[in-house]
């Protein structure tokens, strides 16, 4: 059953009062891969992670995560396949009332039943993947760089150590060092853990340091899948002027 794709994309049409934005989009994600999603603002790529998250319905079609449709009939099938992905989305990063440990905590109170002395080490485990001091678990999200909010965000997408990680502009707001070192953590757990990712976004640097596959949105569609050689070689307009820019960077997964 391994070659079962841990996520199934299929046929998806997706639909806002009468404007199409995904006309009938396949894709698969095989377990280990990193498949980074361009396209330009407003060609979908967030509702596709929604949908691929359960968040959002499609119009037609379905997307299947590690075989299940995740909007399963059945609330026992959605929560045994919500409980194997973590997410991290751009916007509402961390909830601004709760502390960087209750941040960490929340998908482990809310979907396991543990009790605190294991959930404080399993937040402090989390915390020290992602380099930050249990002393920094008290602190409020108002007091943290934007640094730090995207490495307390990815604590708590990886609390209940997910199969699968979705990523909706992981690295953007960040100045260019912390974006490289966000990477290279996003890599180096993905070598330890082991984890698929599906990944947004705009960042070349990201894209040539993570993505082991690149699929490209435009006019409603995939225009474009495959490495990343594969998809720049693509003479589509949205890829050649994305791509305009690639040459200067380094070619993904090598060195380190
Ligand atoms: N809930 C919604 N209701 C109506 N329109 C939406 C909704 N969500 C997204 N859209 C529209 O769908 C299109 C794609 O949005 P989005 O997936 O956020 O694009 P991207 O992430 O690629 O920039 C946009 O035109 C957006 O305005
Ligand atoms: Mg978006």
């Amino acid at each position: 059953m391994s070659d079962v794709p841990v996520i199934d994309i299929r046929g998806v049409w997706t639909r806002f009062d009468g404007m199409v934005v995904h006309e009938d989009i396949s894709l698969t994600v095989a377990r280990g891969e990193m498949l980074g999603l361009v396209g330009g603002s407003g060609s979908g790529k967030t509702t596709l992670l929604r949908e691929v998250v359960g968040l959002h319905k499609p119009t037609r079609g379905e997307v299947r995560l590690f075989g299940d449709p995740i909007l399963d009939p059945d609330p026992d099938v959605r929560r045994q396949v919500r409980r194997r992905f973590g997410m991290l989305f751009q916007h509402g990063a961390l909830f601004s009332a709760l502390s960087v440990f209750d941040n960490i905590a929340f998908p482990l109170r809310e979907l396991k039943r543990l009790d605190e002395a294991l959930i404080r080490d399993l937040v402090w485990m989390k915390m020290a993947m992602v380099e930050l001091s249990p002393y920094e678990g008290r602190l409020m999200p108002a007091e943290l760089s934007g640094g730090m909010v995207k490495r307390v965000a990815l604590a708590r997408a990886l609390a209940l150590e997910p199969e699968l990680l979705v990523l909706d502009e992981p690295t953007a707001g960040l100045d260019p060092d912390l974006s490289e070192n966000f990477v290279e953590l996003i890599r180096t757990l993905q070598r330890e853990l082991d984890f698929t990712v599906i990944m947004v976004t705009h960042d070349l640097a990201t894209l040539a340091g993570l993505a082991t596959r690149v699929a490209a949105l435009a006019d409603r569609r995939v225009v474009a899948h495959g490495t990343l050689k594969e998809v720049m070689a693509v003479a589509h307009p949205f890829t050649r002027s994305f791509f305009a820019g690639l040459h200067h960077v380094a070619a993904p997964g090598q060195g380190g």
